[in-house]
């Protein structure tokens, strides 16, 4: 059961490795508020969702790109809404995108069920427009975007590689900067537009406890006060950073702070005291921001994506825990809560503090709150169906997102936010010359 759980000392098996051990958090408590009105679920969401027509979805989707339909945009919060089904997905499949990893390629590790990709976004009061490859690659033109975190991280940037495939295919251009494979670079030749990972889980600097490496569950060392140079040391060239963290905080850590231990969370050594992940989870984000906020030549617009919810149900993940649901749920069902609930609020006030410092130096701060709709998505994650072919399928991934899938939603937010940020410096040139 130990496999493919050293990232260090196993690249091949990075991605497995990825799979952070925070699981075993989330059936311990949500399990009672997933479970409770499951039975409503199925009556009352199928005459719910029925009622609204997909064609209706589709026509007004269309429509939404010109400024009158932006301007509105702004009053509506399209981070809170439901999932409607809509037949004309996906955008693209494993067929018509040969970019998808192996882990989470789930259609062609056996996933038999197909109506999990059947679904949009729809916030309460807009549409959210469909995602345009065009339109994305002319927005980013001559530009590079950033994902940094962890595997999830990743997992997104897959996805738009994927969704912009149907405009061009990027060059694989990471050997000229790394042989690690955490670490990805892709170019449009076209669009001289680039795209790259940055694999730090922690976001701050973290190693193994042991010398020896590390497993799945040991212990690993932050250091809260440095962030993780492989990506700081790069970063202050990208135009677009997405920050993002989360599973890797469950796991057993110590806390670090100026050189000396300050505390740690599970290390379950009575010397030593028990701050908590979220006391690291916090500091952790502090630190990245005023990394980012004090980069000299730093002048990207910085991204948190908010923390995505994992959905083991029926044991932790390493108790054969799986995720096995092939719908989504009902606002009506889950809510956030304990955890993940309090990982969100962390990411919240950490965001806010990082927005208002940001705008005294010039540097933008814009947040992708995707937490809500994806906690709606247990049938989302690849579950047995995106593994390693070498492996004997016995972990579920509960964690990462199938692709094609729901996560191809944060790439149309993050188009959607790209497209409001153009308009806003537009207006804003155009003030100074109707002023004039
Ligand atoms: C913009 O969109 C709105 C609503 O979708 C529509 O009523 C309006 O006519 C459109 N304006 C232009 C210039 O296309
Ligand atoms: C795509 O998935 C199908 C199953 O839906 C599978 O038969 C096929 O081999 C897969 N193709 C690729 C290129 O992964
Ligand atoms: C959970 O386990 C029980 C008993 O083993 C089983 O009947 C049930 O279908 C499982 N539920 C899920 C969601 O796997
Ligand atoms: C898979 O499991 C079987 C039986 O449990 C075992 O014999 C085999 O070696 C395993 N294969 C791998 C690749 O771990």
């Amino acid at each position: 059961m130990r496999i493919a759980i050293n990232s260090y000392s196993n690249p091949m098996k990075a991605h497995l490795s990825d799979l952070p051990n925070g699981k075993n958090t989330y059936h311990s408590r949500p399990k009672k508020a997933l479970l409770l009105g499951l039975t409503l679920f199925i009556a009352t969401v199928t005459l719910h969702l029925l009622a609204d027509s997909h064609s209706k979805l589709h026509s007004s989707v269309n429509k939404v790109s010109n400024s009158t339909s932006i301007r509105r945009m702004k009053d509506c919060d399209l981070f809170r809404g439901r999932w409607l089904p809509y037949q004309n997905a996906p955008y693209y499949t494993n067929e018509t995108c040969h970019l998808i990893i192996d882990q989470q390629n789930c259609r062609k590790f056996g996933r038999p069920d197909t109506q999990f990709l059947k679904w949009r976004w729809k916030p309460d009061r807009c549409e959210l427009p469909l995602f345009n490859a065009y339109h994305f690659l002319e927005l980013v033109r001559g530009k590079s975007m950033a994902f940094v975190g962890d595997s999830v991280g990743r997992n997104q940037m897959d996805s738009l590689l994927c969704l912009l495939t149907r405009v061009e295919y990027p060059v694989d251009v990471s050997h000229k900067y790394t042989s690690d494979s955490k670490f990805k670079r892709w170019f449009y030749p076209n669009y001289k537009f680039t795209v790259a990972n940055f694999w730090a889980p922690h976001l701050v600097k973290s190693m193994s406890a042991f010398a020896k490496g590390s497993s799945f569950n040991s212990l690993m060392n932050l250091y809260l006060d440095q962030v993780e140079e492989t990506w700081s040391a790069q970063i202050a060239d990208f135009d677009y950073v997405i920050i993002s963290a989360g599973h890797w905080f469950f796991r057993p850590l110590m806390f670090y702070d100026n050189g000396k231990v300050v505390g740690c969370h599970r290390c379950f050594d009575k010397n030593i005291r028990d701050l908590t992940h979220y006391y690291g989870y916090k500091k952790a984000f502090k630190t990245t921001f005023s990394t980012l906020q004090n980069l000299p030549k730093y002048q990207g617009i910085t991204f948190l994506r908010t923390f995505s919810p994992g959905h083991f149900e029926n044991g932790s993940w390493d108790k054969g825990g799986n995720c096995p649901r092939a719908m989504p749920f009902t606002g009506r069902e889950v809510s956030l809560a304990d955890d993940y609930l309090e990982f969100y609020l962390i990411q919240m006030e950490e965001f806010r503090k990082a927005e208002i410092e940001g705008k005294k130096k010039g540097l933008k701060f814009i947040m992708i709150d995707t937490t809500e709709a994806m906690l709606l998505r247990p049938d989302g994650h690849p579950n047995y169906y995106g593994h390693n072919q070498d492996n004997n399928r016995t972990i579920a991934d509960c964690v990462h997102w199938c692709l094609p899938g729901p996560i191809d939603t944060w790439n149309e937010l993050l188009l959607q936010m790209l497209k409001m940020e153009a308009q806003k410096s537009f207006n804003k040139k155009l003030q100074k010359y109707t002023l004039w």
